[in-house]
């Protein structure tokens, strides 16, 4: 734990230039944040279809957020959609925030490698997938890290800071102050299934969920955490969150978990029923908003 202490130390890194691939919940909302602390950012995904969602969003908060019409056109001119990639050379750090699948990650991290400028930082915002695995196919497996932010992006200040023990010390520090930069507050954590907030949320998820199957009401199980202090119930956490994602880190927590996934979680993400970014999961959505109980 020693040298995850020495990341509190400040670094000369600075960036101009976010690359961000994986439009989708969690890498639009990251790329706009980036924006919207002053940084030119690229976004690449599979087509204009996801980019124009990304778009959409950014642009949303881009007004709730700055107001004033030259600004918010100002942020919207930082913003850049990128489908062919081409920021991906220019940029001082570029973060992965594609599907939670293994394989994806891995070819896609050997193909941008050679394109990268040789001191920009390589970051995944993995839930669960361990950062050798990531790296496991690189000329370079040491220079990916973790920036794992929490969902929703511009509401939650946390970002983990993950790292290996091979992780080189100074890539870690640049790394922190890049978070520190785009004012949020770096956790340093290992590389271990959960990392630290996962760890902690997800067996009080899956409790939620396992109530569920037993028959109690989602909204009665969410009314319970709301009265009890909670921002939000865990029921809505899991759908907001996306039941894709929950039934990965559960599945690799699933020692802490009784050693069992719930049947219900794993129901719905086979009939692609993932919550809020889906329009239907434990609740059906519209507008952002949990309408009822299915
Ligand atoms: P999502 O399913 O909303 O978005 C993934 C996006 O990646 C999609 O727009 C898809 O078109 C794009 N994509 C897939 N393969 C691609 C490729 N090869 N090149 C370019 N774009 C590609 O997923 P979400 O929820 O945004 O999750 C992304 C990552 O963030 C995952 O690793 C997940 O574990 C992690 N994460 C998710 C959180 C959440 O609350 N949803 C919280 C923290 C981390």
């Amino acid at each position: 734990q020693d040298d995850l202490k020495n990341l509190a130390a400040d670094s000369d890194f600075r960036a101009h230039h976010v690359h961000v691939i994986g439009g989708g919940v969690m890498g639009g909302d990251i790329a706009a944040w980036c924006v919207l602390r002053g940084m030119r950012v690229t976004l690449q995904d599979r087509g204009p279809e996801q980019l124009g969602r990304a778009v959409r969003r950014a642009r949303q908060l881009f007004q709730r957020k700055l107001r004033d019409r030259y600004r918010i056109q100002e942020a919207m001119d930082r913003f850049i959609p990128d489908h062919q990639g081409n920021g991906l050379g220019k940029a001082d750090v570029v973060i992965e925030a594609i599907f939670e699948d293994p394989a994806a990650k891995q070819a896609l991290f050997k193909d941008i490698e050679p394109h990268m400028k040789k001191d920009a930082i390589l970051a995944s915002n993995t839930s669960s997938i361990p950062l050798q695995q990531l790296g496991a196919g690189l000329v370079d497996p040491k220079r990916i890290i973790g920036l794992h932010f929490f969902n929703p992006v511009a509401r939650m200040p946390l970002v983990e800071i993950v790292t290996t023990h091979e992780t080189p010390p100074d890539l870690a520090r640049d790394a922190n102050g890049f978070v520190r930069r785009i004012g949020k507050l770096p956790l340093p954590v290992r590389s271990e299934p959960g990392f630290l907030v996962n760890r902690v949320l997800m067996p009080y998820l899956m409790e939620a969920v396992i109530l569920l199957d037993e028959g109690v009401p989602a909204t009665d199980i969410d009314r319970a955490a709301r009265n009890f202090g909670m921002p939000m119930g865990p029921v809505e956490l899991a759908d907001t969150v996306g039941l894709d994602i929950c039934l990965s880190v559960a599945e690799k927590l699933s020692t802490l978990l009784h050693g069992k996934v719930p049947g219900n979680l794993q129901a719905l993400v086979e009939q692609e029923q993932l919550g809020r970014k889906t329009g239907r999961g434990f609740y059906e959505w519209s507008k952002g908003k949990p309408r009822r109980e299915k």
